[in-house]
């Protein structure tokens, strides 16, 4: 099942990666080893990586319930206490207050700034000072729905100098998918901007969060960041300008002193069943494990330039452009556009442009690049490059050897780094001076990690196998529950396994011991890289009045890696037509927001279902992935004639 090679990669880590890198094999396999034999050891030394105002006594308190179903309660670096916004900013003062903290690259090329650690203090302070007078306090929820602007970052910030809890919501989202978030974490505070801009088309956030708040109750305030400039709506005694706000204010406000496990932010994502839930990330563990795997993993040293292309909407923006980097004392860079504009140069226009050393990317922009041909890759330099990654999804090989052999001219390891929003941060990846890279394996677990395969009866699996994929022990950086419903969070991550968090992803484990992460086997689906619960589409779907029933499922799709694949029944008397389908994608885009919109649509008489009214959804993949000659057993089927008309109209003839 290997892919091969067609330039066969280096058979040892080349002695130039490894020679700058802070570990080789050898060490990567010493520091394992003890991660795993004395975690309490080993995290009790790397706690002390962060500044805190109280040490810690102990570092780890965690269990998963084990066998039996116990009590899962996970606490790390407890009885400390510190704050996230001191490590990321105050404490680099002295030494690198005139450093570059962020390098903002605007939507248009033209637009660049350059923000050093002593102005990122004083934005930051100055940010907190505005939401403290508007009632902003230790454990207060925040909701920030921003564009990619420093002031994203400078928000996040300032809440967490006071302790306050903040819940980004990418600015894709609709209003009714921000409303539902308000709502859950009951924010009575949103920042927001005016518009955004994007692959320079504007988006309309400010109206978005006034339309949210329409249906929600309780925000007392909104601050807006002017961006366009673009004329909103401004309701008095509630809203304000944030340029207005912070010229009553000073720049100096003292970092509150939060415990370790005090929350530091909100983070909906979805999973099978229900809306998003709200994955709840505390303070202590999560910096010291964000800032230890950005070291290692990007193998970052002082003074290179840092480029995560992630929207701060993701965890990936949490960690790896605002909080892993900054807790470092690196220079990340922000970027607000998109990869295609003006140009498909842009990514590498931006590298030579900021002199980028450490590129961080998603398989679905690499794919779409590729797309373009080796042209508009090879009209730049791209020499400052030294390391290139890839986050949140496989990477199938053909894009891998793209980006290793076009975008890093085989100078530059790739890291592929597999991990999710409840994860906190990077849990299998190489390490660019320890690992042999095999392309389209995420390779071995990170300190602390311990992987096992397990079968769908939960046998752990040894040596090569396939199965599940589940984690066995607890690491500092996971989340601790699911904000307001802590059972939720039983239910879905320690149940299926008891004692072991269960990932939601299936994978492969070869003869050398390297993960291939297979995708997911629950009824998420990855679309360029956004995770999106089948069932939150089917509920968009069926709240339009002409639709009785919907079954999403993903489909294999070149650049976008799944593709949303709708299964809709109409309501009596009602005709489909190509009209409808638009109005049906038109109405999903409202509902949850453009990320949602349905590739294809599949009008059908009936879906297929057991005799207790089950959707089989098995069926309807198969279908969606145009394999229909292997659909295994149909026999449980109440009616097995509705799959003739689901496969004579299948909407993926090859
Ligand atoms: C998938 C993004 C394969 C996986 C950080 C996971 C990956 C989900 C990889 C989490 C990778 C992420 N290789 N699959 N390198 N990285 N995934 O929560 O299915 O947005 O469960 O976090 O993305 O997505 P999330």
């Amino acid at each position: 099942m290997e892919h091969v090679v067609h330039h066969p990669l280096p058979h040892d880590v080349p002695a130039e990666w490894a020679a700058r890198a802070y570990v080789n094999e050898a060490k990567y396999l010493e520091m394992y080893e003890r991660s795993i034999r004395d975690p309490e050891g080993f995290w009790y030394e790397h706690g002390s990586r962060i500044d805190w105002f109280t040490t810690y006594t102990r570092a780890k308190n965690a269990s998963f319930g084990g066998p039996d179903g116990g009590e899962v309660s996970i606490r790390w670096f407890e009885d400390g206490v510190t704050n996230v916004a001191y490590n990321c900013i105050d404490r680099h003062l002295d030494t690198r207050g005139d450093q570059v903290a962020i390098i903002w690259e605007g939507d248009d090329p033209s637009e660049s700034k350059h923000i050093t650690y002593r102005q990122l203090h004083a934005e930051v302070c100055r940010f907190a000072n505005v939401l403290r007078n508007r009632g902003v306090e230790k454990g207060s929820t925040v909701t920030i729905y921003m564009p990619m602007i420093p002031e994203a970052a400078y928000a996040m910030l300032a809440c967490a100098r006071l302790g306050a809890i903040h819940s980004v919501v990418f600015g894709g989202f609709s209003p009714d998918s921000l409303a539902d978030r308000i709502r859950d974490c009951g924010s009575k505070m949103v920042i927001t901007a005016d518009e955004g801009l994007r692959g320079g088309r504007k988006v309309p956030l400010k109206a978005n969060v006034d339309a949210a708040i329409a249906k929600v109750g309780g925000v007392d305030h909104v601050v807006v960041v002017r961006r366009t400039g673009g004329s909103v709506d401004m309701e008095a005694g509630r809203d304000v300008y944030y340029h207005e706000a912070a010229e009553q204010v000073t720049d100096e406000c003292p970092a509150e002193h939060v415990d370790a496990e005090d929350p530091l932010f909100i983070l909906y994502t979805s999973g099978s069943t229900g809306k998003p839930k709200g994955v709840l990330h505390t303070t202590g563990g999560y910096l010291v494990f964000a800032s230890m795997t950005h070291q290692y993993v990007f193998d970052y040293h002082d003074g290179d330039i840092y480029w995560c292309t992630a929207d701060v909407g993701w965890v990936t923006g949490h960690s790896y452009i605002v909080y892993g980097p900054l807790a470092n004392g690196a220079t990340t860079l922000m970027f607000e556009g998109v990869p295609n504009y003006p140009t498909v140069s842009r990514f590498w226009e931006v590298i030579d442009k900021h002199k980028v050393n450490i590129f961080y990317t998603a398989p679905t922009a690499i794919r779409s690049l590729m797309g373009a041909g080796d042209a508009p890759v090879k009209k730049t330099s791209r020499a400052s490059l030294r390391l290139l990654g890839s986050v949140g999804e496989p990477i199938n090989p053909e894009a891998w050897e793209w980006y290793y052999e076009v975008v890093g001219e085989k100078r530059c390891p790739i890291v592929d780094t597999w991990w999710q929003t409840e994860t906190g941060g990077i849990m299998i990846t190489p390490l660019p001076g320890a690992t042999r890279l095999k392309p389209g394996s995420a390779t071995r677990p990170f300190f602390g990690v311990v992987p096992q395969v397990v079968d769908a009866e939960g046998k752990v699996l040894e040596g090569a196998c396939e199965g599940n994929l589940v984690i066995a022990e607890s690491w500092p950086g996971q989340m601790r529950t699911v904000f307001g419903d802590h059972q939720r969070f039983v239910d879905t991550y320690f149940s299926a396994y008891k004692g072991k968090y269960f990932t939601g992803d299936g994978c492969r484990r070869d003869a050398d011991g390297y993960y291939w992460i297979t995708g997911r086997v629950d009824d998420v689906i990855n679309v360029s890289g956004h995770r999106m619960g089948t069932a939150e589409v089917e509920s968009a779907l069926v709240s339009h009045p002409k639709v009785s029933e919907a079954a999403v499922v993903g489909y294999p799709h070149d650049i976008k890696g799944q593709g949303i694949y709708a299964y809709v029944t109409l309501m009596q008397g009602e005709e489909p037509s190509e009209s409808l389908r638009k109005e049906l994608v038109a109405h999903v885009r409202k509902e949850i927001g453009p990320i949602a919109t349905p590739d294809l649509i599949q009008f059908a008489p009936g879906l297929p279902k057991t005799r207790s009214g089950k959707i089989m959804r098995r069926i309807l993949r198969k279908i969606a992935e145009d394999e229909f000659s292997a659909l295994g057993d149909t026999s449980t089927l109440a009616d097995p004639a509705v799959v003739d008309d689901l496969i004579e109209n299948r909407q993926n003839r090859a």
